[in-house]
């Protein structure tokens, strides 16, 4: 039996193979914003996202050659939105997934347009699958609404308007659930939707699952925004308190902050224990909990 670490690194591998045949030019024109855009989607990074989406429709019997151009699309929204969070306009920071951040190397304009095509790419990737037209519909309905000003996009606006002075715990959780909490849903939503026979009972039980890793994911981010290792993280710590942001460790210490996202990850166990192929989700969230980079 394959450990969590060699499971993740399974998955990853097959999705960076995806995407590097996914994000490639032969347009001498073009090889400039290809080169940025490679830069940072082949930059490494855990590929959690992708990876829940290839463990749910494998959980539920969706086929894998579908399910990796939605675990890759998904990871192409995420890796924009990583472009985007570190320019200088946003958390101005300085290194991602261990390399400088991609407008050090490659300029903001050109950091800016790659995050840009990411995106759109990811649209295009998913309507080049061999799903059904009514799943592909489905899933860019997903995506989209996840990433957008209800979702992703969203909770970064309410970040950048965070203060130190004007937050309160319900708008926290509510800007962790939009900016990093609505693409783990759509990971699993897109999971589902790989596999014809996934019924609402399905949906609701792995959308819970998700809800509550999403929001122990973030919780350790910050964490180990406080207490991580900067070489080990491969992005730098002590930002959050440079910029002024509120974050959990406003309200609790480290541990107390760990502690609460223990809790919360026994809810997303919880959510899907009634499940007997539900070792690999499970495995997941400890491993997430526990992970130092
Ligand atoms: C970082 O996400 C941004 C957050 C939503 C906290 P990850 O920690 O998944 O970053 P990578 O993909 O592994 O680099
Ligand atoms: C970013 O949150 C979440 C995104 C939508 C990219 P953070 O700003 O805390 O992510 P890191 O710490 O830079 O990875
Ligand atoms: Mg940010
Ligand atoms: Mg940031
Ligand atoms: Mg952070």
């Amino acid at each position: 039996m394959n450990t969590i670490e060699e499971k993740l690194l399974s998955y990853a591998g097959k999705v960076e193979h995806f995407l590097s045949q996914s994000v490639s030019t032969d347009d001498k024109d073009l090889l400039s914003l290809y080169a940025s855009m490679r830069y940072s989607v082949m930059a490494g990074g855990k590929r959690i996202r992708p990876f829940l989406v290839l463990s749910v429709a494998k959980m539920l019997g969706g086929r894998e050659e579908n399910a990796i151009y939605l675990a890759a699309a998904l990871e192409m929204v995420h890796t924009y939105s990583l472009i985007h969070d570190d320019l200088p306009c946003m958390d101005d920071d300085d290194l991602r997934r261990g390399k400088p951040t991609n407008h050090k190397i490659y300029g903001e304009a050109v950091a800016t347009l790659a995050g840009d095509a990411l995106l759109t790419g990811a649209f295009e990737l998913i309507a080049a699958s061999g799903l059904s037209d009514k799943a592909v519909r489905h899933a860019v309905l997903t995506l989209a609404s996840a990433a957008g000003a209800d979702g992703m996009v969203g909770g970064q606006i309410m970040d950048l308007s965070s203060s130190e002075e004007d937050e309160d715990f319900n708008r926290l959780i509510k800007m962790h659930s939009l900016k990093t909490g609505a693409l783990m849903v759509a990971a699993v939503k897109l999971g589902l939707l790989c596999a014809e026979g996934a019924t609402e009972a399905d949906a609701t039980a792995f959308t819970a699952y998700a809800r509550y890793l999403g929001l122990a994911f973030q919780i350790v981010d910050d964490v180990l925004d406080v207490v991580g290792d900067e070489a080990e993280l491969g992005k730098s710590v002590g930002k959050d308190k440079e910029a002024g942001k509120k974050t959990f460790l406003h309200y609790l210490s480290p541990e107390e902050a760990m502690q609460y996202a223990t809790e919360i990850t026994e809810r997303a166990k919880a959510s899907i224990a009634g499940y007997p192929a539900n070792e690999t989700l499970t495995e997941l969230a400890d491993y997430l909990l526990k992970r130092q980079k």
